[in-house]
């Protein structure tokens, strides 16, 4: 364990990949694979490593609201330190698990009980899945943030066609099928395939979903980018938000009933 800026940090330098997870939100900052030159999952050179302040880039998970749903944006689990359960090596990689329990830090945002955890598999792919026990509905993303090459070669295949438009509509982008990016996007895909794929020219990164219900896509590109405090003026060129998630259908779990979801990532 180490720390950047006030947050703890497990660090993972493993034969089969390079990744480090902050306890502050269960969130993984980056992950590697060894076979690659650049990060899959991608951190802002900006982003603040401070207390009680969300991360920009890596996996960001969303509990237990999305968006604007609740407040803070995107739910308190990603501001609040997570307790670490579990750290396992083996040839394959690190699997951690992750937890979080209604305590004294989560009380002014959630009276309520609830367990949330967060299992991570680390290796030559990457898989995350989330599970919760609560007696309330949960909508829930897992952020990831993709490094890539250029956004104007980037194309991401399996997203069906019905989403949600979640900007104003004199700044819709017009695409059906295939998401390609030459402006800001910022969509929730609700009947997206179990498998997707982002190609920036160089490499193919694929995403395989379990018990997933949306798809959020989002670049914030130039002018929203400079608006961001926490994210570099170019850095929209080099990351593309595709986010697995449980949000038209929220997650319906309670205190005896696990409700789950997830992702694996790997590079084809
Ligand atoms: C995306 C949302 O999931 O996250 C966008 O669809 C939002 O609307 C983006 O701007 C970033 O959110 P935040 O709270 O991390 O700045």
């Amino acid at each position: 364990q180490s720390t950047y800026g006030e947050l703890p940090i497990v660090v993972i330098n493993h034969k089969t990949c390079k990744a480090a997870v902050t306890l502050q939100g269960a969130h993984l900052l980056f992950w590697q694979p060894a076979t690659e030159q650049t990060p899959v999952v991608w951190l802002s050179d900006k982003t603040n490593f401070k207390q009680g302040v969300a991360i920009r880039g890596g996996i960001p998970v969303c509990w237990p609201w999305f968006g604007q749903l609740g407040n803070p944006s995107h739910g308190f689990a990603r501001i609040v330190e997570w307790q670490l359960d579990s750290c396992k090596e083996d040839d394959n990689g690190v699997d951690l698990i992750l937890s979080l329990t209604n305590n004294q830090q989560t009380e002014p945002y959630c009276r309520q009980p609830f367990t949330v955890s967060l299992n991570l598999h680390l290796g030559k792919t990457c898989e995350v899945t989330l599970s919760c026990f609560a007696d309330f509905d949960i909508t829930s993303a897992l952020h990831t943030y993709f490094g890539i090459d250029n956004i104007d070669h980037v194309v991401v295949k399996g997203l069906g066609e019905t989403y949600q438009e979640r900007l104003a509509v004199e700044n819709k982008p017009v695409t059906v099928g295939q998401l390609t990016f030459n402006q800001e996007v910022d969509r929730i895909y609700t009947d997206a395939s179990k498998q997707l794929t982002i190609t920036d020219g160089i490499r193919t990164i694929r995403l395989t979903n379990t018990n997933v219900s949306d798809v959020v896509t989002w670049n914030p590109w130039i002018n929203k980018a400079k608006a961001m405090a926490d994210f570099g003026d170019d850095e929209y060129k080099s990351m593309v938000c595709v986010e697995a998630g449980c949000i038209t259908k929220p997650l319906k779990s309670s205190p005896n009933k696990k409700s789950t979801y997830g992702f694996l990532i790997e590079v084809i």
